[in-house]
C-alpha cells in the first residue's frame, strides 16, 4: 500500500509519518518511509539544490522540473520495487506537493504541472493521501520557533504564497477520492488515532 502525507510546512506530517510507521511495524508489516524531495542518493543531491537559499536565482520552471526529476528517480529506484515486495510505502510528500506549491503557489499552469507529474510518477499512484491542514497563521507561529537563518528556500515564502498553496491542497483533495483531510490543530495523538482508523478501514 502506498500512503502519502501532504500539507503546509510545519503541519506535523513528519511526526505523523513516524507514529504511523511504528504502528504498522508493531502490527508485523514491512514498512519503508521516504521523504520528498529525497529518498535516493541522486534525489538527496537534487534536494540540496532545491532547498539551498543561495539558489535564489532559480526560476519556477527549473524548480518544478527538479522536484519532478527527484521524484522520477525515487519512484523507479525505491517505490515501485518496494510495492512489488508488498511493503507499506509511506512518503512524506509526493506529487501533489508539486501541484500545490509549484502549480497553485508559484502560478505555473496546473494542467502542465499535472502532466509532468504523470510522467514522473508512472504507475506509482498513491492509494491513500492524508492532508494535514493548518491555517497560515499557524505555519508562522510554528516557524517562529526556529531561527530565520535555518528556514529553507521555500520556507522563506510569504503568507500569500502559503494561502495559495493551502487553497490548492483543498482543491486537489476535494476532487480526489483517495484523500483524507485532517485538522492539524488537533493533538498529535488525536490525529494519529484518526489516521489509524482510516488505515484499518481501508480496502484497495
Ligand atoms: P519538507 O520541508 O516537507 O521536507 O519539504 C521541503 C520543501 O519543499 C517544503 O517547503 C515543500 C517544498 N516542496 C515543493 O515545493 N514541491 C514539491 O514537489 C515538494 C516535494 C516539496
Amino acid at each position: 500500500m502506498f500512503i502519502t502525507f501532504e500539507g503546509l510546512d510545519f503541519c506535523g506530517k513528519s511526526t505523523q509519518v513516524k507514529l504511523l510507521t511504528s504502528y504498522l511495524e508493531a502490527e508485523g508489516n514491512g514498512v519503508e518511509v521516504i521523504r520528498e524531495p529525497g529518498g535516493t542518493s541522486i534525489s538527496e543531491k537534487v534536494r540540496n539544490v532545491l532547498l539551498d537559499r543561495a539558489n535564489e536565482k532559480m526560476f519556477m520552471e527549473t524548480e518544478l522540473l527538479l522536484y519532478s526529476a527527484s521524484r522520477a528517480q525515487l519512484v523507479r529506484e525505491r517505490i515501485i520495487p518496494l510495492l512489488k515486495k508488498d511493503y507499506y510505502v509511506i512518503s512524506d510528500r509526493f506529487h501533489d506537493s508539486s501541484i500545490a506549491y509549484q502549480g497553485y503557489g508559484r502560478g505555473i499552469d496546473i494542467s502542465r504541472v499535472k502532466e509532468i507529474q504523470l510522467f514522473a510518477i508512472g504507475e506509482a499512484v498513491p492509494d491513500l493521501t492524508f492532508l494535514i491542514d493548518i491555517p497560515v497563521k499557524e505555519v508562522n507561529k510554528r516557524k517562529a520557533k526556529f531561527e530565520p537563518g535555518t528556514w529553507d528556500r521555500i520556507e522563506v515564502s510569504g503568507d500569500q504564497f502559503y494561502e495559495r498553496v493551502r487553497q490548492g491542497y483543498f482543491e486537489i483533495a476535494t476532487n480526489s477520492n483517495h484523500y483524507k483531510i485532517l485538522d492539524g490543530l488537533n493533538s498529535i495523538e488525536h490525529i494519529h488515532q484518526e489516521i489509524v482508523e482510516v488505515i484499518n478501514n481501508f480496502s484497495i
